[in-house]
Order: structure tokens, then C-alpha cells, then sequence
């Protein structure tokens, strides 16, 4: 498969900004090539960051660190400011705004809608089936050739289960476009991830966010792993600096850190099965859907009335309802053990 020949033409022949430390691969020396203030800083909290200067463009502590931490080969990573960023830039690399179209499998993860909408992008959704999983023959039905990107979420956002890998693979070996998978909540989940299949599939992206588990949504990062031409691309299209050095700091200390994460993981999961439970119990509640992630999807008898009665406890909740499939659905976010005992005590009052 050539990866190339999916690219936007304007794409392939676009030249990237670069920068004179590109021409010669220096920080160091007197830097009078980026009219940064040479002085230093007004921020002067935390030593030796240079806040002064440029963030390096090349993301190579950031590819250093976290390929050791997850054993990936540093020319198959990228970084953007939250996969967000990730999902919009695939966007725009792939597809030719009024023209091409991107398979969203629904009910799914609400942004890789909007950023096709902002970039002028067609959506084709096609349902998820009756237990949330990839239906190839819709997908086949609904393919066609300006089909660029099929986003796919696993765990999904909001039903919280994995998507079976071997769908995930035929689509991977049967279409000539880019298969997103975003993985932003597997560490919550049992199974493997697909990660270590982008060597084998030139086509997939799998995206991470350090939001989830890592309890880092307020610095911005996320990232994906990919074939090297694709992670080429990305590096060419990306604003030159879109990675700023204080959350590199930040996540170079999460790493250093990492056995906190991996306590969190581990409350999240017995909470969520605790909520599981309690939620079983109630008679208001019809279905506790199983979760790989760190959220809970519930069908109530009346959703709106389960949501307000929360909201008045200044507990709030997602209404899933207006999503296909998801009548009557709410999306729970798994808290601290404080928290979700206050929701019990609110709930159980329900019945
Ligand atoms: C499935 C999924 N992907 C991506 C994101 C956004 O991640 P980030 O904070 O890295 O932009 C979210 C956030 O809720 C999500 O649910």
C-alpha cells in the first residue's frame, strides 16, 4: 500500500517551515536566529526549562522517554497537543475538504465528527452493531473511493467496550485508507491493545492520550504510533512547536512517576466494578453495560430524571440518550471512592 498516494496533493509537495537549528541541529550556542528574548524568562519557577527559548520541534525527548516507557520505536511516534490535535491533523492530511468523506462508526467519540465538520470533510456514520462492535458489511455498504479515514475507538467512548481485533485487522488488510484506532482509555482495559500492529499495517494509527490514566489532561498530550511515513507526514504538517516545553517537563516527571498511574488503574477498575454492582441493584437503572474503561454507560427508566436529580447533588453526569442506540443512556465517570459514594447515596435513593 502506498501511504503517499492517499496524502492531499497539496500535501505531498508542501514544504515545512523549518527553523535555522534545523539547518544546524543546535540548541546551544548564541542563538540570535528566532528573536526569542535572549535575557531569559518572566516565569523563573522551575530551573534550567529555558522557557525563553523555543520548544524543540523534533519531539525527541519526548519520543526518548516515552518509546522506553512503552517499548516503541521512536521513529513511530508523534506527539500533539491532546490526540485532539492528532485527529484533526489526519484529517488534513488524508482528506480533500469537499470531496473526501471519513467512516465514523457511531455511537461513537463525538470529535472526530466535529473536526471533519471544521475541515469541510464528509462524515459517512454507519452503526455499531447491537453489542457495539464493528459491522463490516455496513461498512462495506457505506465505503466508497473518496473513503480516506475509518475511525475507530476501543475502548469506545461512551459504551466502554473493546472493539474485537480481528475486525479491527480486516479493515486494516481490506482498505486502501487510514484505519484510526483510539485507544485513549486501554489502559483500563483486559485486553491487548493494537499498538504493536503498525509495523505490520502501514494504514493504522493508533492514537493514546495521556488525559485518561496518567491523570494529565490538563497538559495537553497525547500521542500516536504509526508507520514512519506516516509519522513523516505528521512531523511535516504540525505547527513547528506545537509542543511546549512545560508539558514536556510535566511528562517527564509523570514517567519518572509512572507506578502512581499504574495505583490509579488499578482504584479506577475496583471502583467502576463496585459502581457496576450498586447500579445492578437498582431497579431504575435496566442495564449496566460492561466497561473496559474508566466510565460506566447506564440505561435508566428516565435518564433526564436520573441526571437532574444528580445535578441537584452538584453531581454531574453525561446524557448519552441523544446518541443512536443510546435511549435513555447516561455516561458515568468512575471518581474517587468519596465521590462515587456520595453518588450511591444519591442514587440508591431511587428506588
Ligand atoms: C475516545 C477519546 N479520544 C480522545 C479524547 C481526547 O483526548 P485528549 O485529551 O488527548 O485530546 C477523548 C476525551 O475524552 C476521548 O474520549
Amino acid at each position: 500500500m502506498k501511504i503517499n498516494n492517499l496524502v492531499r496533493k497539496n500535501i505531498q509537495g508542501l514544504q515545512p517551515y523549518t527553523s535555522a537549528r534545523d539547518i544546524y541541529s543546535s540548541s546551544e550556542g548564541i542563538l540570535l536566529d528566532a528573536n526569542e528574548n535572549s535575557f531569559g524568562s518572566t516565569f523563573n519557577e522551575i530551573k534550567g526549562l529555558n522557557l525563553n527559548r523555543y520548544p524543540d520541534p523534533h519531539q525527541k525527548e519526548l519520543r526518548k522517554h516515552v518509546g522506553k516507557y512503552y517499548s516503541i520505536n521512536e521513529s513511530n511516534l508523534f506527539f500533539g497537543v491532546g490526540s485532539d490535535e492528532i485527529i484533526d491533523l489526519l484529517i488534513r492530511i488524508f482528506c480533500e475538504p469537499g470531496r473526501d468523506n471519513a467512516i465514523i462508526p457511531e455511537p461513537t467519540y463525538g470529535m472526530y465528527k466535529v473536526a471533519c465538520d471544521i475541515n469541510n470533510v464528509g462524515v459517512v456514520n454507519v452503526l455499531l452493531n447491537d453489542n457495539f462492535q464493528i459491522d463490516l458489511n455496513e461498512i462495506e455498504k457505506n465505503y466508497d473511493e473518496n473513503t480516506k479515514i475509518i475511525f475507530l475507538c476501543s475502548p469506545n467512548n461512551p459504551t466502554g467496550n473493546l472493539l474485537n481485533k480481528n475486525d479491527i485487522i480486516t479493515l486494516c488488510e481490506k482498505y486502501n485508507s487510514i484505519i484510526v484506532v483510539d485507544e485513549a482509555y486501554i489502559d483500563f482495559a483486559k485486553e491487548v491493545t493494537v499498538i504493536n500492529e503498525v509495523n505490520k499495517y502501514p494504514n493504522l494509527v493508533v492514537l493514546r492520550t495521556f488525559s485518561k490514566a496518567w491523570g494529565l489532561a490538563g497538559i495537553r498530550l497525547g500521542f500516536c504510533s504509526a508507520s514512519e511515513e506516516i509519522i513523516n507526514i505528521l512531523f511535516k504538517v504540525k505547527a513547528p512547536y506545537n509542543i511546549n516545553t512545560l508539558t514536556r517537563y510535566a511528562l517527564q516527571s509523570a514517567i519518572n512517576n509512572s507506578a502512581k498511574k499504574d495505583v490509579y488503574i488499578k482504584r479506577i477498575i475496583r471502583e467502576r466494578e463496585r459502581l457496576k454492582n450498586q447500579f445492578d441493584s437498582l431497579s431504575e437503572v435496566e442495564k449496566v453495560f460492561d466497561s473496559d474503561a474508566n466510565f460506566l454507560l447506564i440505561r435508566c427508566k428516565d435518564a433526564k430524571k436520573m441526571q437532574m436529580t444528580l445535578a441537584e447533588k452538584g453531581i454531574i453526569v453525561r446524557d448519552r440518550s441523544s446518541q443512536p442506540k443510546l435511549e435513555n443512556c447516561l455516561r458515568i465517570s468512575v471518581g474517587t471512592e468519596d465521590e462515587n459514594d456520595l453518588l450511591w447515596e444519591v442514587v440508591k435513593k431511587f428506588d
